[in-house]
């Protein structure tokens, strides 16, 4: 299959390069210059484990090519996928879709036959028929359909979950696009991945439900967390306990500060608007998002109370700062709230993170950095675990101990074992664990 990518983010350069190596023929497009320069001298412009490696490697295969031409980009192109972004708007809330209309305003000239072209960014309900509607209004070829397919991958994660999805949603009711995609596809079925085809809407609304469920159950766990705190209950074993329960299942019940990154709060958000719009108000997601923020806004308050109700003067050492592991991504990281009101508290923050720490410093006004977890431990009255990076996870406890000014140890991850860190003795604070 001929396969155009419009867009190199996270999305469109993964998928991109996971679609190469199925063997298909893959062009990637992208406005940005500088980045299509990057990504062709192996640069990559996202930290994703695995990413450079699987672009080179198809690159050299020939089989993964990246333009700034759209024209050339789409030449005979069996498939377009549009994976530009679609930020939350200013104002609203809303997701801004001025990205992909302009980029489908644009394809619509370049098309030289007719295509399937797929939406793969995360859209409100009813972006597809516009998206249909400009093509007609500018021309594109006849036989040309719109199709969504939106992604569920994982920052972190993101090559190993296009390669093996619970399932593929495709929403179409154009029978030769349904096909394309099959064919698209088919080398995931030796995964036994299923594939859904919708109607197009359905897709659309899927993906916007499946990134609030997600939400929704992580806030719930977060909720549940502070019960047990109060209660003297243990939040990981409630989770294991509920989580067995299949109906339940034990994945995304991890409390922590409060969900992050580039999807969960912007789609929330736009779930939020689409509902109202159409007079079916979401409470339970309005909720939340409400709850997700104020738990973001009171981590700072976790850290305060360890140091006896004041953090002025005091060094607070910060481990982890993208919104999850393995990723450079800082966009609506907890750490950010926790930082600046930590630092507008009089604290002195230090923070170490394994790959975020230049994102971080141009989101964090004067963010102090250091070089490793133990650097960031020297001298601290508190040390503070954000990021559950792997190699936070087995660090000497003992020798953190003896570095540090003061003892408290604030797990937001639950990363250590209670009694592990207090034998070393530390102040261990984590979530809902009773203690
Ligand atoms: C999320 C979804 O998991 C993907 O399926 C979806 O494709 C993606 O959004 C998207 O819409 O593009 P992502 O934002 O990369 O993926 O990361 P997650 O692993 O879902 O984590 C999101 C946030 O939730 C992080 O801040 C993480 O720390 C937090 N989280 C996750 C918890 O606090 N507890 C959990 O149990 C799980």
């Amino acid at each position: 299959m001929r396969i155009a990518m419009i867009g190199t983010g996270y999305v469109g350069l993964v998928s991109g390069a996971c679609f190469a190596d199925f063997g298909h023929d893959v062009t990637c497009v992208d406005k940005d210059a500088g980045k299509i320069d990057a990504i062709n001298r192996g640069v990559m412009p996202i930290w994703e484990p695995g990413l450079e490696a699987l672009v080179k490697a198809n690159a050299d295969r020939g089989r993964l090519a990246f333009t700034t031409d759209i024209k050339d980009g789409v030449k005979d192109a069996e498939a377009v996928f549009i994976a530009v972004g679609t930020p939350a708007r200013r104002g609203d809330g809303h997701a801004d879709l001025s990205f992909v209309f302009a980029a489908v305003r644009e394809l619509a000239k370049a098309l030289q036959g007719p295509a399937v072209i797929v939406t793969k960014s995360t859209v409100p309900v009813g972006t597809g028929d516009e998206i249909a509607r400009i093509l007609a209004e500018e021309g594109a070829p006849e036989g040309t359909s719109v199709a969504s397919n939106p992604e569920f991958l994982r920052e972190g994660a993101a090559i190993a979950d296009f390669k093996h999805p619970d399932r593929i949603v495709v929403g179409t009711d154009d029978d030769h696009a349904r096909e394309v995609l099959r064919e698209i596809y088919r080398p995931l079925f030796l995964n036994k991945a299923p594939i859904l085809f919708t109607g197009r809407r359905t897709a659309e609304l899927t993906k916007y439900a499946a990134n609030a469920f997600l939400a929704v159950k992580i806030s719930f766990i977060n909720e549940i967390a502070d019960l047990c705190e109060a209660v003297g209950a243990d939040v990981q074993e409630v989770a294991r306990g509920i989580g067995l329960d299949n109906r339940i299942g034990p994945k995304f019940l991890h409390p922590g500060p409060g969900y992050g990154g580039s999807c969960f709060p912007k789609d929330t958000l736009a779930l939020l608007q689409t509902a109202n719009e159409a007079g079916v108000p979401q409470r339970i997601v309005n909720t939340v998002v409400k709850v997700n923020d104020d738990r973001k806004a009171s981590m700072a308050g976790r850290v305060t109370s360890a140091l006896g109700g004041s953090v002025k003067g005091k060094r607070i050492g910060v481990l982890g700062l993208a919104f999850k592991p393995n990723t450079d991504d800082m966009r609506d990281a907890a750490s950010i709230p926790l930082i600046q009101s930590l630092t507008e508290d009089g604290a002195d923050v230090i923070a170490f993170d394994p790959a975020a720490m230049d994102n971080a410093k141009g989101m964090i006004d004067g963010l102090a950095c250091a070089n490793d977890a133990y650097a960031v431990a020297n001298g601290a009255d508190a040390l503070v675990i954000v990021t559950e990076w792997d190699e936070f996870r087995a660090l000497d406890l003992d020798k953190l101990a003896a570095t540090m000014r003061g003892k408290a140890l604030i797990d937001l991850r639950n990363v250590y074992d209670p009694e592990e860190a207090e034998k070393a003795g530390l102040d261990y604070r984590g979530i809902g664990r009773g203690r």
